[in-house]
């Protein structure tokens, strides 16, 4: 079979880059190994994918160019992505912070892509392995399970190592190997750590207690949202955000009153009930089982008239500081993003093409840009397939 593009991956990215392609009069093949497209899409956001976040910008991407994602997404905005969404009437809201997720169903959204697809002429074969791809005369040769396929383009949107179960492999990685790329060192990102030993046992049993707001740190990047103390470790929104930061070893922080001043508030507690005991005063600013096992562990709980206004501080500055041991992530298996991956280095910023074989694509999460939680990472395959898309064949 001869082709002008053929897309390696009907995710996300994958499908933008071959409707955009398609659109152009290209003659475009989608092969996925997966029995579905867009299986990420129809697990995402519980079931109803933060398909964008309208305030993205590239300071919402982690990469070890901060800048190579800025051409496409300057190109392809969270608008345009919209406008594709209230042509095909998919209901849609703002969750918060810029985050748009469909009123019903993930799966709208694939179908969208899909009949978009079909509309373009785009041929996606799901159940559909590729064994090996070379380099041809005028292009590349892959062998599929629909047999020889010839492209002028070939356009590697084979995602990132999260979720094997869904699909995820290394073969992009290796791809990118195959024709010289470099691919920087990987690891599970946006996803839950784990503490062991003393420190787990320590609040194990505090599983399923949640802050609704705390502030995460590492360094100077920290997110404020939920936390949420699991059986393993912890997690919740603002851990799963700090978690793209954090590497084994590093200091993490989590002020778990930030928009209290709990020294303050402490001391004026203290005044107007002086009788009460600090572990149940707590009980009023965090969840009961964690102040309770606060007391327990660090603080030693006694009436408030007996603290000095200098204990008091103390006990504030350590809630607004207070350091979590966590001695790694849960992996790919619950992550939902990989980091890391093709260096950019030896991309186009405005095409996503390789600098190295010319013809060669690498679209997506497979590439070292990776988003924060919030309908970023669906915006920069979005916006790197369309940049793509422009240009293949
Ligand atoms: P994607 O993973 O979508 O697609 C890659 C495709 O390549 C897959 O279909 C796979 O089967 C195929 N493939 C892999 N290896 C292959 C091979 N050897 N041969 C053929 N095909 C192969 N992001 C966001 O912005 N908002 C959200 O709500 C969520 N929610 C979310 C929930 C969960 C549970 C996860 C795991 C992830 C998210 N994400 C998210 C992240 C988002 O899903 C992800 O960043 C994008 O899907 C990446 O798009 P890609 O097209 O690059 O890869």
């Amino acid at each position: 079979m001869n082709v002008d593009v053929l897309v390696i991956g009907a995710g996300a990215a994958g499908l933008m880059c071959a409707i955009t392609a398609g659109q152009r009069g290209k003659r475009v093949l989608v092969v996925d190994h997966a029995n579905k497209a867009g299986k990420k899409i129809l697990m995402s956001g519980g079931g109803r994918c933060n398909f964008t976040n309208t305030g993205t910008t590239p300071a919402n991407f982690l990469s070890a160019n901060p800048h190579f994602a800025k051409s496409a997404l300057a190109r392809y905005t969270p608008w345009d992505f919209i406008a594709l969404v209230e042509k095909h009437r998919i209901r849609y809201h703002e969750k918060e912070l810029g985050q748009l997720f469909c009123d019903e169903s993930s799966k709208l959204i694939v179908r969208m892509l899909l009949d978009e697809c079909a509309a373009a002429g785009v041929q996606v074969e799901t159940g559909c392995a590729v064994q090996r791809v070379r380099k041809a005369e005028h292009g590349f040769s892959a062998a599929t399970a629909l047999g020889e396929v010839q492209a002028t383009s070939l356009v590697v949107a084979t995602g990132g190592l999260s979720i094997p179960a869904m699909g995820a492999t290394g073969f992009g990685y290796e791809l990118a190997r195959q024709f010289g790329h470099s691919v920087l060192p990987t690891r599970a990102g946006l996803v839950p750590l784990t503490q062991s030993g003393k420190h787990q046992e320590r609040y194990s049993d505090l599983a399923g207690v949640a802050l609704p707001v705390a502030e995460a740190r590492v360094g100077k990047q920290g997110f404020r949202a939920g936390l949420l103390f699991t059986h393993r470790g912890i997690s919740g929104p603002s851990i799963l955000q700090i978690s793209s930061y954090w590497q084994p070893g590093d200091d993490l922080r989590v002020d778990l009153s930030p928009d209290v001043d709990a020294a303050g508030w402490l001391a004026a507690q203290r005044a107007a009930r002086p009788a009460a005991e600090l572990k149940n005063v707590l009980a009023d600013l965090l969840p009961k089982r964690l102040a309770q096992r606060l007391c327990e562990l660090w603080f030693e709980s006694r009436p408030m008239r007996q603290y000095r206004e200098a204990e008091l501080g103390e006990i504030g500055r350590q809630l607004h500081d207070w350091p979590i041991v966590a001695s790694g992530t849960e992996g790919y298996r619950t992550a939902e993003v990989t980091l890391g991956g093709v260096d950019t280095d030896e991309l186009s910023s405005s095409t996503m093409e390789s600098r190295r074989v010319p013809g060669l694509y690498f679209i997506g999460e497979v590439v070292d840009v990776t988003g924060w939680l919030g309908g970023y990472n669906f915006q920069w395959a979005w916006a790197s397939g369309h940049a793509a898309g422009e240009v293949v064949g």
